[in-house]
C-alpha cells in the first residue's frame, strides 16, 4: 500500500480535508448522500478543522451528510475526551449539517451492552446495504494507536474476532478505559477507509500496518469490496 505521505501536521490536515471533501462530494453526487463515520483521538482535529473552512465548508453538501462515529469514550459528550464533542467543536458547530443527520454514540448509557447494540440498529436503520449483507459508509476515518489499535480495537481484545456485531463495547487499556467501538466486519464492509497518521511514535505500527500484519488490529483492515487509503506525514512514515 502506497500512503500518502506529506510534510508534517498541516499539510495532514489540508490534504485530509481536500480528499475526505473531494469524497463527501462524489458520494452526495452518485448517490444523494454519504455515510461518514468520523475518528476520534487528536489526529484528526486539525482535518475536522480544516474541513470546516473555505473553500470546503459551507460548499460541501452537508443537507446530504449522516454523520456517525469509529468509537467514543463512555465519557458524558461535554467531557473534553469526547470523541463527539472534539468534532462538535472542530466542525460540526461550524457547518450547516442538519441535527437529525448527527448520530452520537450513546457513551452516557449505563449499560454498554445495550448503547453498543442500540448504536448498531442505528446503522442498519440509517446506512444503505447496497444490495450487501452490512451497511455500507462511504468512507470511515481512523487514527492508529502506537500499539495497532484503531478505532477502539485493542490488541487482545475479543472484540478483534466479533463477526457478527456491529458495535462493540470494550474495556480499553488505556483512558478513558469505557468505549464503544465499531467492529471490522463493519469496517471491511466501507467503500473507502482512511487513516490518518502523524508523529514519530506511531512509525512501528504503521510498518506493521502497511505490512498488513495481522498481530496489529489495524492490520486487519482490509475493505472487503473498498479501498483503504493512508495520509501520513513524514515523521510517522516507517524508515526504508
Ligand atoms: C480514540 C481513537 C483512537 C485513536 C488512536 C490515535 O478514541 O482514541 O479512536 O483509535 O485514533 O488512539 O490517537 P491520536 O490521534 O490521539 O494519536
Amino acid at each position: 500500500m502506497n500512503p500518502i505521505v506529506v510534510p508534517g501536521p498541516d499539510a495532514l490536515a489540508e490534504t485530509a480535508a481536500r480528499w475526505t471533501a473531494e469524497l463527501m462530494r462524489a458520494a452526495a453526487d452518485a448517490r444523494g448522500a454519504c455515510y461518514l463515520a468520523l475518528a476520534g483521538g487528536d489526529t484528526p482535529r486539525a482535518c475536522y478543522e480544516r474541513l470546516s473552512q473555505s473553500p470546503f465548508g459551507t460548499s460541501l453538501p452537508w443537507s446530504k451528510v449522516h454523520i456517525f462515529w469509529s468509537d467514543e469514550r463512555r465519557v458524558p459528550l461535554t467531557h473534553p475526551e469526547s470523541n463527539y464533542g472534539m468534532a462538535r467543536s472542530a466542525l460540526l458547530s461550524r457547518v450547516p449539517v442538519p441535527f437529525a443527520q448527527v448520530h452520537p454514540m450513546p457513551a452516557q448509557d449505563p449499560d454498554a451492552r445495550r448503547a453498543a447494540e442500540g448504536y448498531a440498529r442505528l446503522i442498519e436503520q440509517v446506512v444503505p446495504k447496497d444490495g450487501g449483507e452490512l451497511p455500507r459508509f462511504d468512507l470511515i476515518l481512523l487514527g492508529l494507536g502506537e500499539d495497532g489499535h484503531t478505532a477502539s480495537l485493542f490488541p487482545g481484545d475479543d472484540a478483534l474476532s466479533e463477526q457478527r456485531a456491529l458495535v462493540r463495547p470494550v474495556q480499553a487499556a488505556r483512558p478513558p478505559p469505557g468505549r464503544l467501538t465499531i467492529t471490522l466486519p463493519l469496517i471491511n464492509a466501507a467503500r473507502a477507509v482512511l487513516f490518518l497518521v502523524q508523529g514519530a511514535r506511531k512509525r512501528s505500527a504503521l510498518d506493521a500496518v502497511l505490512r498488513q500484519n495481522p498481530a496489529v488490529p489495524a492490520g486487519l483492515v482490509r475493505p472487503t469490496a473498498g479501498e483503504l487509503h493512508f495520509i501520513v506525514d513524514r515523521e510517522a512514515l516507517p524508515e526504508t
